[in-house]
């Protein structure tokens, strides 16, 4: 497969034929952080006969996200799952297309049209605390879900789905788990074959196509001018003068809110498990709000006098990387660290190892938001720590997902904390994103 000269990147033998098919399939986590341990910055990892290799060194992972990013692809593990309910949205599609649609949905993603959001996100977590009372459990993750799910909705499409977010998770969820099966299994039945499991997909993807069309067929009968997302995507040209087609706005506007709303409910997620379990991160946090804020919401120019929440978001983002893996392709052969790389390769540079890796971060399985307090995010060497992916890709809902992120912690936590419910196992689960695999259980006490 690789070269260095004679010799490929070392990496374990793994079963015949199978390779390390098993050990992914039952701890990929696990197994992801002990290649790197035990076999360094370039690894061979055959699953299946397919050619993998993961990448655990900072400048081997900005070279290939950054200086040899036109001779990869998004892998076809990726285009496998998440493209049925994508399409050719921003996510996956590749080349002049990707390059056109992206300046054309950049300028949505500007600083000051994204500020223009915050009462919303501030809104839509004022209206879900109303529901809770202190005494009660909850599941947070699912909380999450709602209230991001209702941020992006109105966000991009201006009205609410209120009534269809448990819908929605459920939809979501599904097709996640089932793509990702169908992806990792070599022998896959047709997706037209009348199975139990290809028809509740078909019907989850025309359930979540419903919504989206019906969004954008209403909104081309109301030609009021409005500030949402969706009506810069319609209105959006290319410089030829030309518009997006009805598919297109489908799959970019279905590409934003799932992208947009599972992320970043899960990084909210995550945070308030780990506040949960860390006390007095959890006190410092409240005692910073309390003194800034007292009491109010916080608005965009607040967010800088805020560094313990800013290093709290920072830290959650460090250990539980809703994206945990990114993977590539090359469509060329690439030179890394001495060893070509054939084309055809996947390639894969893991947030989740290289955010816990010891070379960079002390006590690194420990929430230690502190750690962010004096500069270490610019002292870090690029390509260590990267939630938000790196170079022309880089995520382009960052600065909304920050925004959203630290307003609702900021509203959430002024007046509620959470405790893990005794005994309820949070398991890490690595879908396409990575999801607490029953949810997080948690009361809820008041300030
Ligand atoms: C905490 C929240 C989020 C995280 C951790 C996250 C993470 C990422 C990462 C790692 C990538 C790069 C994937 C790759 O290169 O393979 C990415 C791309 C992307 N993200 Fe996000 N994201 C978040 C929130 C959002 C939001 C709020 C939106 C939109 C409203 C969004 C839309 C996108 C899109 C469209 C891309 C593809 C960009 C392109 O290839 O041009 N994301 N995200």
């Amino acid at each position: 497969m690789t070269n260095k000269g004679t010799h490929a990147p070392p990496g374990p033998k793994g079963l015949p034929i199978l390779g390390l098919a098993l050990a992914v399939r039952n701890d990929p986590l696990g197994t992801l952080q002990r290649l790197a341990r035990e076999f360094g910055d370039v690894v061979s990892m055959p699953v299946m006969r397919m050619s993998r290799v993961l990448v655990n060194r900072p400048d081997y992972i900005q070279q290939l996200l950054i200086l040899d990013h036109a001779k990869l692809h998004k892998s076809t593990l990726t285009k496998l799952v998440v493209g049925p309910l994508l399409g050719q949205g921003l996510l996956i599609s590749e080349g002049d297309f990707w390059r056109r649609q992206r300046r054309l949905a950049q300028p949505a993603f500007h600083r000051s049209r994204t500020n223009e959001y915050s009462p919303v996100m501030v809104e839509c977590a004022l209206e879900r605390m109303r529901n809770w009372r202190g005494g009660e459990t909850r599941n947070i993750a699912e909380e999450m879900m709602k209230l991001t799910l209702e941020v992006a909705v109105r966000t991009l499409f201006g009205t609410s789905l209120a009534g269809d977010s448990d819908s929605i998770g459920k939809a979501m969820t599904f097709l996640m788990r089932h793509y990702l099966r169908r992806a990792r299994t070599p022998w896959r039945v047709p997706e037209n074959w009348p199975t139990f499991a290809n028809r509740r997909a078909r019907r989850e993807v025309e359930y979540m196509d419903s919504l989206i069309y019906g969004i954008i067929s209403e909104r081309k009968k109301d030609t009021r001018p409005r500030n949402d997302l969706l009506s810069l995507l319609m209105s959006a040209m290319h410089e030829d003068g030309s518009q997006m087609s009805e598919r297109q706005v489908r799959d970019e506007s279905m590409t934003l809110f799932v992208a947009g709303h599972e992320t970043t409910a899960l990084s909210l997620a995550w945070t308030w498990y780990l506040l949960g379990e860390n006390p007095a991160a959890e006190s410092r946090l409240a005692e910073e709000l309390r003194s800034a804020l007292a009491g109010r919401p916080a608005e965009v120019s607040d967010l800088e006098k805020l560094p313990y929440l800013n290093a709290v978001v920072h830290e959650s983002l460090r250990l539980y990387p809703p994206a945990f893996i990114m993977a590539r392709m090359n469509v060329e052969t690439v030179t890394l660290g001495g060893y070509e790389i054939p084309p055809r390769t996947t390639l894969l540079a893991s947030q989740w190892v290289m955010h816990r890796d010891p070379r960079f971060f002390e006590q690194p399985e420990q929430f230690l938001p502190e750690r962010w307090l004096d500069g270490l995010e610019d002292r870090l060497p690029p390509g260590v720590y990267f939630p938000f992916g790196d170079g022309p890709r880089r995520c382009i809902g960052q600065g909304f997902a920050q925004l959203e992120t630290a307003l609702v912690i900021a509203a959430i936590a002024q007046k509620f904390r959470f405790r893990l419910r005794g005994g309820f196992p949070v398991v890490p689960e690595p879908l396409v994103t990575l999801r607490p695999k029953y949810g997080i259980e948690m009361s809820i006490e008041s300030r």
